[in-house]
């Protein structure tokens, strides 16, 4: 798909119309226990995002600051601080509908911010993960790489869950780019046993330690 048909507003107006069904799963996401057994249901593509976060802890340490990058309605709010434990974090979304819809529903821990903007909207606080799922395959490869360079610069680790394989037929989105990760950032890619599942990707910037400033 050719990026010169993109433009800059496309995503987030797509995403601002589909603000209900991004809130119906937040909310789903607020009444699952998440007993740490048991997989969080509505996590979209990310089912081996639990397999890959213990893993990334056994290896790293636990994370105490984490920042989701296109966090939409905060679905992944519960999973990092009650499911891993994870003290502090911070969403920012370009949509103002689902943020005013995760501040809503989790408290106070999301901001607006389209991450294009970069930098001019920045700085950020440091985090010692940088998350992301399904936001970077909706971006152009200009717009990626500047997502990209952010969470590097934000966090010593990065996850990143994107789609690695052609649009399925039921995903509706606009526009879908399937990026080479591993350029992307630039950064070591951990070698995980999930490598496997080719849309997760755990980066590292060796310059930078977990417990950095
Ligand atoms: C497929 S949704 C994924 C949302 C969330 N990560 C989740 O898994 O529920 C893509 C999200 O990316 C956000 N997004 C798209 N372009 C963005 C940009 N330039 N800056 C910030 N967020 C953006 C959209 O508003 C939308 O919430």
């Amino acid at each position: 798909m050719s990026t010169d048909k993109w433009t800059a507003d496309e995503t987030a107006v797509h995403f601002q119309g589909r603000a209900p069904e991004y809130i119906a799963r937040a909310e789903k996401a607020a009444a699952h226990p998440f007993a740490m057994a048991t997989l969080p249901m509505p996590l979209g593509g990310a089912q081996n995002l639990l397999e890959a976060a213990w893993w990334l802890i056994e290896k790293k340490g636990r994370p105490q600051r984490v920042l989701d990058f296109g966090c939409g309605c905060g679905q992944f709010f519960k999973f990092f601080t009650t499911g891993l434990g994870i003290t502090s974090y911070r969403g920012l979304d370009a949509s103002e509908p689902a943020i005013a819809a995760a501040n809503k529903i989790w408290g106070e821990y999301f901001r607006v911010m389209d991450l294009r903007m970069y930098p001019a909207r920045a700085p950020l606080k440091k985090a010692d993960l940088a998350f992301c799922h399904g936001v970077l395959m909706h971006l152009p490869a200009a717009a990626a790489q500047t997502t990209a360079t952010l969470m590097r610069l934000t966090a010593p680790l990065q996850m990143v869950i994107e789609m690695t394989r052609p649009r399925p037929e039921d995903n509706l989105a606009p526009h879908i780019f399937i990026h080479d990760y591993t350029k992307l950032f630039g950064t070591m890619i951990l070698k995980s046993p999930l490598n496997e599942y080719k849309d997760i990707f755990i980066f590292e910037n060796p310059k930078r330690q977990v417990t950095g400033d």
